[in-house]
């Protein structure tokens, strides 16, 4: 079953060109359908600008489209009376966790969602202390997230979003403020949201090597999805990766420089005995 269906999606950015003194559009979603099964992990990958944060603000129903039309549970994000259910449904982490945490202490911001959202106090209480135990982060509740590291800050962020009980949540980038061991513990602890809790995700970053175990990846360039496939399909494909500005895993560019060192048909069959 689909948790959520893109249908044609269309989005144009607005702004004001001083120079021309008129309203000039830019598309920044052009033309994109996809679908994302419940309790999978999709990673969405691509270049600087190629439109991933727009799609992922498009699926948290934080823009509406200008074309086409996003199903999410079923309901449409371009209808007003759906919204709330909608964010209740797919939460969104940014890639920049200050532009999340507003609270004095850790508690406050977990807290935050779900009071919106208007449940009550005592069940409040509980969500906040499974969320911080998903996390590892059970010993900061009452800390101060300004004392905390950029990888922590981050799990704060994410234990917010675990409190509202979303079925799916949209990771934008979510390791790039932080140093590489922090960043391999954090994606562990999502990769566990699938594994251990069968939450939907998905997963935008620029590193292939992070989203090498989803169930499902699509790249975007220029606002389209150019490709799309398994992580085993796509790195069978290194080129078409590179063509697309992404950086080789560094065991797919090993193989791929030993292919092409090598006489193509050689290559091939060394690159399909390794990778499986
Ligand atoms: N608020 C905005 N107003 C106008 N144009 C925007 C706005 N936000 C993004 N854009 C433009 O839309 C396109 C897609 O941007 P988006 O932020 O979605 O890309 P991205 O793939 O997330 O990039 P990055 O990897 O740098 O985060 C870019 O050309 C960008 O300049
Ligand atoms: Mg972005």
């Amino acid at each position: 079953m689909n948790l959520i269906d893109v249908k044609n999606l269309l989005f144009k950015y607005k702004m004001y060109s001083g120079e021309k003194e008129e309203v000039i559009e830019h598309t920044a979603i052009d033309n994109i359908s996809l679908s994302i099964k419940k309790g999978d992990f999709v990673g969405i990958l691509g270049h600087n600008g190629s439109g991933k944060s727009t799609l992922a603000k498009q699926l948290a129903a934080l823009l509406k489209p200008s074309g086409g039309i996003i199903y999410v549970g079923g309901m449409d994000t371009a209808k007003e009376e759906q919204i709330l259910d909608i964010r209740k449904t797919a939460g969104l982490v940014f890639q920049n966790p200050d532009n999340q945490l507003i609270g004095n202490i850790v508690e406050e911001d977990v807290a935050f969602g779900p009071e919106n959202m208007g449940i009550p106090a005592e069940e409040i209480e509980m969500r906040i202390t499974k969320a911080l135990a998903s996390t590892g982060m059970t010993a900061y509740r009452e800390a101060s997230p300004g004392a905390l590291s950029g990888g922590q800050k981050q799990k704060i962020a994410i234990s917010g979003v675990l409190a509202m009980e979303p079925e799916c949540i949209i990771f934008d980038e979510p390791t790039a403020m932080i140093d590489p061991e922090s960043r391999k513990e954090l994606l562990e602890a999502i990769y566990d949201l699938k594994r251990l809790k069968n939450i939907t995700v998905i997963y935008i970053t620029h590193f292939l090597q992070e989203v090498s175990q989803a169930d499902y990846l699509y790249v975007m360039s220029h606002g389209k999805i150019t490709l799309k496939g398994t992580p085993e399909t796509l790195f069978k494909i290194p080129e078409k990766l590179v063509e697309n500005n992404l950086e080789l895993p560094f065991e797919v560019a090993l193989i791929d420089g030993l292919r092409k060192k090598k006489c193509g048909c050689a290559g091939r069959d060394l690159y399909k005995a390794t990778v499986t």
